[in-house]
């Protein structure tokens, strides 16, 4: 039997420390009290937030964002009042630690996975199920989404209930950042494999079928991460960045297994949704995009927009450069593989979101999380900014203390979580979309902490 490799100190890790450090507690809490403002009695609904929260201290190392036991923090927002809840996924893997009181999963950096004699023979060999980095609603299905992990259903009240496979057709999950086309409410989802086909794209119809797909995306002939995608009404936008998995290295424990290699270039795949038209495809010097804010057809061109960085702003081994960025949007046209791109907003930024409503179309307001002071250390915002991605005019919240997360749309608003810096109490802002230099209109404490995490979703009533 293989031995599992020693707990980190949590100091050593920024992810696992400060505004990121990771609680064990969950709690339902009622009428929860606005410390200023007041919540607009006609928005109702959840609001879920998902990130990486560990909840034992973790083995052989840390890799954020992909790593971290699921924690789902909800705001429910009713006739003016507030309620929060917060739970642990509850997947097999994680119902064994909780059993052995401690983790039995490692780092994927340390190359350890238990034996059959200690966690069975339906969980061994493989990766954790760590469905921490999204929430979508499609179909009544609420999925809290993973990476390279399968993705599972919860409840509104964040009961845990099976992976979702879509019907088996991704035994082992698809992405973490579906698209739902709310003008035909299908889903839109991709995966990225370390093997062949190493990116696939499938269509699910509004009533949860796969309508089209698994198909594999022709011409890739290695494991290339990809973080998040695009949609239009009639077309998929995959960009290909040379952030490429070297399988042999990860199963050496020989360091980080992702390799960035700007000579390959950028690519960029237009796919009919249809499946009728071929894939055109576009190549451009080497840049990587995490996030997008959203695409839509103009005419015959695909135009997108995301926050680009110059390279790959992660080293799997924790080896985290500078990186410089921007928001920047991207013209597609037919019959030419040059890609049209220029700078909207020339500032570091991340987590863009646009109303869901506006998805595949054209969209006219973006809100990202940014920084304002020298100081705050990246992975964290200490403002949220809205742009304007056909003029880039932007106007900024600078929330001072609060650390913010990404700024998601409901309806006219926007909700996110912040805590503070200093004392570490932690809040759900409300901040109205037309006016974030205006401040919240809604400053509501949550009453114990809700650390830093990933993206978060908006279910109205
Ligand atoms: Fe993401």
């Amino acid at each position: 039997m293989s031995t599992p490799p020693a707990p980190v100190d949590p100091a050593d890790y920024d992810f696992l420390s400060g505004c990121f450090a990771p609680i064990s507690t969950e709690c339902d809490r009622r009428e929860l009290t606005a410390v200023a403002g007041e919540i607009p009695p006609d928005l109702n609904g959840i609001y879920m937030r998902n990130g990486g929260n560990p909840r034992f201290t973790p083995l052989g190392g840390f890799v954020y964002p992909f790593e971290g036991d699921a924690m789902v923090h909800a705001v429910e927002l009713a006739d003016g009042k507030a309620s929060y809840r917060n739970r642990f996924l509850r997947t097999p893997a994680l119902a064994l630690e909780e059993k052995a009181g401690h983790a039995i999963w490692a780092s994927l950096m340390s190359g350890y996975q238990p034996d059959p004699e200690v966690v069975g023979p339906d969980l061994a060999y493989r990766p954790k199920d760590l469905p921490s980095i999204n929430i979508v609603r499609h179909h009544g299905r609420i999925i809290a989404l993973a990476e390279q992990s399968r993705s599972y259903r919860i409840t509104e009240d964040l009961r845990t209930l099976e992976a979702e496979t879509l019907g088996g057709a991704f035994p082992m999950g698809f992405c973490a950042h579906p698209k739902v086309d709310p003008t035909t409410g299908e889903m839109v989802v991709f995966q990225y494999a370390l093997w062949a086909p190493f990116l696939q794209w499938a269509v699910v119809d509004r009533d949860g079928r796969v309508v089209s797909g698994p198909n594999p995306v022709e011409g890739i002939d290695a494991a290339h991460m990809v973080h998040d995608f695009v949609i239009t009404a009639t077309k998929i936008v995959l960009v290909v960045s040379p952030a490429i998995f070297e399988l042999e290295k990860l199963l050496r424990g020989e360091g980080s297994p992702l390799d960035w290699r700007p000579d390959l270039g950028t690519r960029i795949a237009v796919i009919d949704r249809a499946g009728v038209s071929p894939t055109r495809w576009y190549q451009t010097d080497a840049f990587w995009t995490w996030h997008y804010g959203n695409g839509f057809d103009d005419g015959d061109d695909v135009v997108f927009d995301g926050v680009r960085w110059d390279h790959l702003g992660i080293d799997l081994a924790g080896d985290n450069g500078e990186n410089s960025g921007d928001y920047a949007r991207f013209r597609l046209r037919p019959g030419t593989a040059h890609v049209q791109v220029e700078t909207v907003v020339d500032r570091q930024m991340e987590f863009p979101r646009i109303d869901d409503r506006r998805v595949g179309q054209r969209h006219e307001r973006v809100a990202v999380g940014t920084r304002i002071r020298p100081g705050i250390p990246v992975g964290q915002f200490d403002a949220i900014m809205t742009l304007d991605p056909d003029t880039g005019s932007t106007a900024v919240f600078d929330a001072g203390d609060l650390a913010v997360g990404e700024p998601c749309f409901a309806g006219d608003h926007l909700l996110t979580f912040a805590i503070d810096r200093t004392d570490y109490r932690s809040f759900l802002l409300i901040l109205r979309a037309d006016d974030v230099a205006a401040g919240p209109v809604a400053t509501i404490a949550i009453g114990s902490r809700v650390p830093l995490g990933l993206h978060g979703a908006w279910l109205p009533s």
